[in-house]
């Protein structure tokens, strides 16, 4: 049996010249948790050109939808920009990634830190009523270089508290920061200042990053990681991983070409 499933594409939305995001159909055999990546892409020739790429939809939901940038160069993401309603891609029957509740400890916030794309595996986890059972509060940071790339920021605040399956979740226990650090805009500034002046913390009214009570996922650059995972260990945190639940999880956003 193939390692991958043919979808038709349902629908492409463009964010901005740089970004972009699509649904596609979802084979019933394909199960995925809430924040993991599977492979998808074109054929190309006869050759499947393929990348990673988070779920950004939720393992509930018969669609699947993907967040990319477009990289006018980029082997791939050159190609899949110009995708249209009705095209196939390829998605991997398998769906693997450290960015699920599981591989964290219990506690009582959960944060997440999101750049750029970064931000897609958490749509997922935003989505899933599990996230909520095991903490009291949610709080989602996307952090971009411009405001028109805060993308999905109106299903977050519009859409989701609305939700029939998890709007009451949503509403009482989700909190969505958008940062951005080369406009102007209410929120200004990388996450990682935000986190280590207290900003962020004083403008959600809950107390700075603790590992006795705090989980963190990360999603984003290298650079992102590597900052954020000193922040957080400077802080005692311990980083998770399968099989061995810890207080943070880190994962690179994939797609770079
Ligand atoms: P900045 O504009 O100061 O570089 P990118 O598109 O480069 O991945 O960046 C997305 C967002 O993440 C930008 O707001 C960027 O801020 C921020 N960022 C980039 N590198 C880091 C880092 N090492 N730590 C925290 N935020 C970062």
């Amino acid at each position: 049996m193939s390692n991958f499933n043919q979808e038709s594409v349902l629908s492409v939305h463009h964010w901005t010249d740089t970004l972009f995001s699509f649904t596609t159909t979802r084979d019933p055999s394909f199960r995925f948790r809430n924040g993991e990546f599977t492979m998808i892409g074109l054929k190309v020739g006869d050759k499947p050109l393929l990348r990673a790429y988070s779920v950004a939809s939720a393992n509930y939901e018969d669609r699947l939808e993907f967040f990319s940038i477009k990289v006018p160069d980029g082997p791939l993401t050159s190609r899949l920009q110009h995708l249209k309603e009705g095209e196939q891609i390829i998605v991997g029957r398998k769906a693997t990634g450290t960015l699920v509740i599981d591989n964290l400890k219990n506690g009582r916030n959960l944060y997440l830190v999101g750049t750029g794309t970064g931000l897609a595996p958490f749509l997922s986890i935003i989505k899933d009523p599990e996230t909520y059972d095991r903490f009291e509060k949610v709080v989602l940071l996307h952090g971009c270089r411009h405001v028109a790339e805060l993308a999905y920021g109106e299903m977050i605040n519009d859409h989701l508290p609305k939700d029939d399956l998890i709007g009451e979740l949503v509403r009482n226990q989700l909190v969505y920061y958008p940062t951005v650090t080369r406009d102007p805009f209410r929120n200004r500034g990388r996450i990682t200042d935000l986190m280590t002046s207290g900003k962020l913390f004083s403008d959600i009214g809950v107390a700075p990053l603790e590992s006795a009570h705090d989980r963190v996922m990360i999603c984003g650059s290298p650079a992102l990681l590597q900052d954020t995972r000193t922040l957080l260990l400077d802080r005692g945190f311990t980083e998770g991983n399968h099989g061995e639940p810890g207080e943070f999880v880190v994962e690179k956003a994939f797609v770079e070409r």
